[in-house]
């Protein structure tokens, strides 16, 4: 095979999406491994802020959109690899579940080589018989992708956190304008998995490592409710916010006059405000890998990465969100604060520096010479 033929700076990773949240981490990833990567967005021009992370001319950005099939073709048509990331919450306009969910996963297998590694992110919840359109059309689409190429591989991710990411962020910037924050779903179970951990299992797929023709779930160490998450987040920005559990037909109320206010107003309502009928729906089932993924190795224990909890990330981006930012945290440090990571190191008496076991020479001494 290719992997297995040619190093990792010759081979060229198409990554459709690799100018979303997840595609950052996939990118960076990517390039870590010293593949030439070429991300396909319909915006080019705003896919600079990937460049940084490869080395200069590693990382390229093409114009691709996966309603035009033509361009998906151009966009696939050097590629080793093939990873797709693309997804929606919901539709506006175009850009609707069938199209980008439900076919583009196909046209995507077809149009590229038939030696070329196709990798799909998915999401738990994909389920053909689901009365959530998003959940149907992400089943379809990986139905329709194992059609054109059985050997793919798939990945089902439970909510993706991370710097950026549309779930801890979400929840704190409501907490810091609502007073009281109305919860759909608060007891339906989730299992937050870091960004970056996802990145590594697609990474290792394209290098060849994780088996194809398999969908993984992957989740993070811990399942929690909405409800829990949702304190956590309070807790770690220091705001008082008030959560009321929805009964359902209630959020499922709210879901349709959201939904109708969204498009009435042409989407110009806050992202952050609305929740559509379909993603209630979403949120009446549990988002946690099943038993089945668990035994059969389709997870992050079978691929031998160990996921990373949501409270060793977390709080390092959720920090801007108290009312004083990262001030808070100095101006509350008692005796037994942990300690300030950012501050000089200490050289007094009691300190573990030691200057003569340093790698490089004491600035005193540099500067004596
Ligand atoms: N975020 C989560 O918690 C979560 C959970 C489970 C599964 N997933 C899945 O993980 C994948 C990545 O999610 P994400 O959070 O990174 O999404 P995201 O930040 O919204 O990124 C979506 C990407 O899709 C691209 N895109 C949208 N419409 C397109 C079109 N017509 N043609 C080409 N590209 C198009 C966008 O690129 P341009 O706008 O630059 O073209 C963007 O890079 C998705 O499949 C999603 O369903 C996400």
């Amino acid at each position: 095979m290719i992997g297995a033929i040619r190093p990792p700076a010759q081979q060229l990773v198409t990554v459709f999406g690799g100018s979303g949240f997840l595609g950052r981490f996939v990118v960076r990833a990517l390039a870590k491994r010293g593949y030439r990567v070429l991300v396909a967005t319909r915006r080019p021009d705003l896919a600079n802020h990937l460049q940084p992370l490869g080395m200069v001319g590693q990382i390229h950005a093409i114009q691709a959109n996966l309603r035009y099939p033509e361009s998906v073709r151009h966009a696939v048509a050097k590629a080793d690899h093939v990873i797709n990331l693309v997804g929606i919450l919901q539709e506006s306009g175009p850009q609707s579940f069938g199209t980008l969910q439900a076919e583009a996963p196909q046209l995507i297998a077809e149009a590229a080589a038939p030696d070329a590694r196709i990798i799909h992110v998915s999401a738990i919840g994909a389920d053909a018989q689901s009365e959530s359109l998003y959940a149907r059309s992400k089943a379809e689409g990986e139905a329709g992708l194992f059609a054109a190429r059985p050997d793919a591989t798939v990945f089902r991710p439970s909510v993706l956190f991370g710097p950026g990411d549309g779930f801890f962020t979400r929840f704190a910037a409501l907490a810091r304008t609502l007073p009281v924050l109305p919860l759909a779903g608060a007891d339906t179970r989730f299992q937050p998995v870091y960004a970056g951990d996802v990145a590594e299992a697609i990474a290792g797929a394209v290098d060849g490592t994780v088996p194809g023709g398999r969908v993984y779930e992957l989740g993070g160490p811990q399942v929690q409710t909405l409800r829990t998450l949702v304190e956590y987040v309070l807790a770690t920005t220091e705001r008082r916010c008030v959560l009321v559990n929805l009964p359902w037909p209630v959020a499922r109320m709210q879901g349709s006059v959201m939904g109708f206010l969204d498009r009435a107003s042409l989407g110009l309502l806050p992202d952050d405000f609305v929740i559509t009928r379909d993603q209630v729906t979403l949120l009446e089932r549990d988002n946690v890998v099943s038993e089945a993924a668990l035994r059969e190795g389709r997870s992050f224990e079978g691929l031998g990465i160990t996921p990373t909890a949501y409270e060793a990330i977390v709080p390092s981006y959720l920090v801007r969100f108290r009312k004083t930012g990262q001030f808070d945290l100095k101006r509350n440090a008692g005796p037994s604060a942990p300690p300030d990571l950012l501050a000089p190191e200490s050289t007094g008496p009691d300190s573990n520096l030691q200057p003569g076991t340093a790698s490089g020479p004491a600035i005193g001494q540099q500067a004596s010479r």
